[in-house]
């Protein structure tokens, strides 16, 4: 469920009219819903009831301060893969304990890093990370939780760009590596084990291929047990996909939570999961406005919109869907016109969808593309020295700009020419 609704025609997030930010903040523009992300927060938590699980959202999902500290107030913990994750997580109000630090490639400043602010668990996904976890924290003195993070070598994940769990993937070990690097992590006295971990990929819409990864992970908690090494905590990842239109819907959390108790039903062990799209996918909103239609003599009509690829990559990068409603509701009998929705950046992969059916669109229209509150504003850039896409945070009535677009003056002036260019009248 979320909070974008037409009311009279006209297109809310909560209280607030889509028309409303737009005018005030210009477009391109992401909105996002206070009460839609809380609510998909407290509902993924809540599935698992009565069983209470840490959930450590995943920032790389929408890494905004005041999203992720509407989160934190709510109890989130946060799933990290950077040192600027990491940052902005505390700076948000996520207590550091619940902080996870994951990714396939952490560099040894970052792990110093890490360790030094004392985040709660380290998930380390290969040995020589292992190793280089251990020798930090000896010359830190510090004995760091940590997780391996097992691949479990399962298919899953709504595009090949982004399934992680299959061996040839480069995320994680393999189930004998894990057992063995777990022990000896155990062993060496510098670290503390405490957790198996797994994400095998995003935009799931089949429970199979993570229930079975979850099976593994049992066994191989068994079998450590059965060693005499504890395993306190299995991180499950995130994963789950949500809707982006019309199909069948992915199946909900509590979906989830039957898959997880028909594999750990009665198993004294605690769990962690890391849901991003899930709980900020349709909690956001890009806010377009028409430059103009364009007709070709083909017959194609293009509607230019003043966002494009760079504002919200997602089309041109997976191929994926987004639905594209009209910010005013057109009549609900007026004829529906195939669109080819383009931005205005000059190559042919700045193309949002084509042959879209939709009601009649004129420059200066207002256009919504749904679900866009994951994986959008976070993986915007300025390409075509276009300002980064601005961000909005409606809560109720109210409304803020929580990420304003930088000025032309910014941009440029973040760029020092190379001294020897510098235009000050100096001839060569
Ligand atoms: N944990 C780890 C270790 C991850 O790598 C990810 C996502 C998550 C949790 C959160 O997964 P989620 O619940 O959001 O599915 N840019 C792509 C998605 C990349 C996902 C990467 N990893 C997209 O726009 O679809």
């Amino acid at each position: 469920m979320n909070h974008f609704e037409a009311r009279a025609g006209e297109l809310h997030c909560e209280d607030v009219p889509l028309r409303r930010i737009a005018q005030q903040v210009g477009t391109p523009v992401y909105v996002y819903s206070t009460a839609t992300l809380s609510r998909h927060f407290t509902v993924f938590q809540g599935a698992f009831a009565p069983r209470a699980v840490e959930v450590a959202y995943a920032v790389k999902a929408n890494s905004n301060l005041s999203v992720l500290a509407t989160l934190a107030r709510l109890g989130a913990g946060a799933d990290t893969v950077s040192q600027g994750e990491i940052l902005r997580a505390l700076k948000a109000g996520v207590p550091v304990g619940k902080v996870v630090f994951s990714g396939a490639g952490k560099t040894r400043a970052e792990l110093a890093f890490a360790l030094a602010a004392g985040v709660g668990q380290i998930n380390v996904e290969s040995e020589p990370e292992l190793d280089a976890l251990i020798q930090i924290a000896r010359e830190l003195g510090v004995q760091p939780a940590m997780a391996i993070r097992v691949n479990p070598d399962v298919g899953a994940g709504g595009h090949a760009k982004i399934s992680t769990g299959k061996a040839e993937n480069k995320f994680g070990v393999s189930l004998g590596e894990a057992v063995r690097l777990y022990a000896r992590a155990a062993g060496s006295g510098a670290v503390r084990p405490v957790a198996l971990a797994c994400h095998v990929g995003s935009q799931i819409t089949d429970l199979q291929p993570l229930e079975d990864a979850y099976r593994t992970l049992r066994v191989l908690t068994e079998q450590l047990r059965g060693q005499g090494i504890p395993v306190a905590k299995l991180d499950l990842g995130g994963g789950l996909g949500v809707p982006y239109f019309n199909q069948p819907a992915p199946p909900p959390p509590s979906a989830l939570a039957e898959a997880v108790n028909r594999v750990f039903e009665g198993f004294d062990i605690a769990l962690t999961f890391e849901p991003g799209r899930v709980i900020a996918a349709n909690a956001g909103v890009l806010v377009s406005e028409v430059i103009h239609v364009h007709h070709r003599p083909e017959g194609r009509r293009f509607l230019v919109l003043d966002a494009a690829m760079n504002d919200l990559i997602r089309p041109a990068m997976y191929d994926a869907y987004h639905d594209i409603r009209p910010v005013t509701a057109a009549a609900p009998d007026a004829p529906l016109l195939p669109y080819d929705v383009v931005g205005p950046i000059c190559e042919t992969g700045d193309t949002f969808t084509r042959g879209r059916l939709l009601p009649e669109l004129k420059a200066r229209d207002l256009v919504a593309f749904m679900s866009a509150g994951a994986y959008g504003a976070v993986m915007s850039s300025e390409y075509n020295t276009r300002p980064l896409v601005p961000e909005v945070l409606v809560n109720g009535a109210q409304f803020a700009v929580v990420r304003p677009r930088p000025t032309y003056e910014e941009m440029l002036g973040r760029e020092p020419l190379a001294p020897w260019l510098e235009l000050d009248g100096a001839s060569p």
